[in-house]
């Protein structure tokens, strides 16, 4: 009985011990950067679409593979927050060195088609950044990678006139080599913050 006792001893030590083993290498493997919240957002965010550029040219994600992106969704008619974050992305943009740069797209896409024309885009897209490349596409288009990138964007009612604004989600992305959403940046981040963001993990 004393030795049959001491065995199942031993069998629940060496059971404990591959348990501890397994769990590390689960917890090395499983990028512990990355919370739950953060995998989550992931697999949400991104995927593919198909737009047109300020050049006239026709895109869709397999364009940009290999290649980080930041990706800002606004319209050109927006009177503050768009050019508030374009000029904090340009900044942070100009702040990291070339090789990081080179690295970088620099995507601005309309939630408004109806009015940013790819002429519209061309105007005003370097007017933040000679790298910033606007991007517009049929109604179809703009709904589904809306859609994609979990964006909110909506009219705003206005009767007085025959203009109107666009409440809409102000986030910046920042998509990886696979078209993999990697972290955005909140309305108000400083460009310092997202800079240095870039430097560390854009490899
Ligand atoms: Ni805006």
């Amino acid at each position: 009985m004393q030795s049959q006792k001491k065995l199942t001893i031993k069998a629940l030590v060496i059971l404990l011990g591959f348990l501890i083993i397994a769990s590390a290498v689960f917890f090395i493997t499983s990028k512990p950067d990355l919370t739950s919240a953060q995998r989550q957002t992931k697999a949400l965010i991104g995927g593919a679409f198909s737009l047109i550029d300020h050049n006239g040219k026709a895109v869709t994600e397999k364009d940009f593979a290999g290649q980080f992106t930041l990706i800002y969704f606004g319209y050109t008619y927006c009177p503050d927050v768009c050019p508030t974050e374009l000029q904090i992305l340009s900044e942070a943009y100009d702040s990291i060195d070339q090789k990081t740069k080179d690295k970088i797209n620099l995507m601005f896409i309309s939630v408004d088609p109806e009015r940013d024309t790819v002429e519209q885009l061309k105007i005003y897209a370097p007017q933040f950044h000679d790298d910033l490349i606007g991007y517009t596409g049929t109604l179809e288009e703009i709904k589904a990678i809306k859609k994609t990138f979990r964006v909110y964007a909506g009219k705003v009612q206005d009767d007085s006139s025959t203009d109107y604004l666009i409440d809409h989600t102000s986030l910046i992305y920042l998509m990886d080599g696979k078209g993999e959403y990697v972290k955005h940046f909140s309305y108000g981040t400083s460009s310092e913050k997202i800079a240095s963001y870039l430097k560390k993990h854009v490899k």
